[in-house]
């Protein structure tokens, strides 16, 4: 894709970029990247008073119109709400960033079931969802683009960050896939993959003292931005900031998972503030009441 792309269509609503999580970390380093080029932003995040500050900002800053929108992504209904907003705005989505995603760290068994929910249905679902909203008018038009962030955390099996890395490989896969659908038709799909960015990210997942912060060296936002902006336009399908990620990405097919995933098992086990390691919490035995039908039934079944 090349800026000629990204010029208004006559005869239709102006182009615009729309941003899921456009109000910090990455997603606002992206919003600034696109401002700075002078397109129009839809950003999407959950908090309206953040949403209108960060709106405020950018538009001081680049002279751009930015629009916003408060939806919980969670939701099929913020889902649809972002495409209502983008109709209503009088702009359409010549651009589809798909950043917003929440991470969560500790024992599967310990997660609460519903933010395991929450979690797939942002980081995975939202995401098919919005590009399945947005990516036929782009088709349509012969222009445009989506890209979508992954994470180095999508190339392995992570324990202690189980839904969140395999959710990231479903966006790393569902990406590169969509890229070779969408060749030669004039729209864009590309994703970036970092390591460790300094975001609130990691203190909201409750792993702020993991090793992996300390053995990784922290990216910007803005510096993560800018690479995946710059190949985004290029028009390269997978972006893996820096050469240790890259050299990191290579070697990782050849490490069997015997080797990998203990490997990573000990960089995210999540520890407390002095450092000593989280054990599980230990389970209940379910009450015998319940448990005897199943029984019962794996005996009849025998
Ligand atoms: N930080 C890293 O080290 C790192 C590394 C690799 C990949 N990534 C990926 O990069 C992306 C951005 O991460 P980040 O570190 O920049 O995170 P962040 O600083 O925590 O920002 C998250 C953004 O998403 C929005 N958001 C969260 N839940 C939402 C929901 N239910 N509906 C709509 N918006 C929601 C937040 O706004 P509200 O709270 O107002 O909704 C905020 O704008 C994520 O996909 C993450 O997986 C991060």
């Amino acid at each position: 894709m090349n800026d000629t792309n990204l010029r208004s269509d006559p005869g239709l609503a102006l182009p615009a970029v729309v941003i899921t999580g456009g109000t910090e970390g990455i997603g606002r380093a992206l919003a600034e990247e696109f401002a700075r080029d002078g397109h129009t932003l839809v950003l999407v995040a959950r908090d309206k008073a953040k949403l209108d500050r960060t709106a405020a900002e950018l538009a001081g800053a680049y002279a751009v119109e930015v629009k916003v929108t408060a939806q919980d992504l969670t939701t099929v209904e913020g889902c649809a709400g972002v495409e209502q907003a983008v109709r209503g705005f009088g702009v359409y989505a010549d651009v589809l960033v798909n950043n917003a995603g929440v991470m969560w760290g500790g024992f599967f068994q310990d997660a609460d079931p519903a933010v395991m929910r929450r979690m797939v249905d942002l980081d995975v679902r939202a995401v098919v969802d919005l590009t399945s909203r947005f990516l036929p008018g782009m088709l349509a038009r012969g222009r445009g683009g989506v890209l979508n962030v992954s994470s180095m955390m999508g190339y392995m099996p992570v324990p202690y960050e189980a839904v969140y890395a395999a959710s990231k490989a479903f966006v790393l896969s569902f990406s590169k896939a969509l890229a070779y659908e969408t060749m030669g038709t004039g729209v864009t799909v590309s994703v970036v993959a970092p390591s460790v960015v300094s975001t609130a990210l990691h203190t909201k997942a409750g792993g702020q003292n993991c090793r992996y912060l300390l053995w990784f060296p922290a990216w910007t936002p803005e510096q993560v931005a800018k690479i995946a902006y710059r190949r985004f336009k290029r028009g390269w399908w997978v972006t893996l900031p820096g050469i240790g990620n890259k050299l990191g990405a290579f070697v990782m097919r050849f490490v069997p998972d015997f080797a990998l995933v203990p490997l990573m098992g000990w960089l995210f086990r999540v520890r407390d503030d002095q450092g000593n390691v989280l054990w599980p919490r230990p389970l209940e035995k379910p009450p015998e009441s319940k448990r005897a039908p199943e029984a019962a039934k794996l005996k009849a079944a025998d």
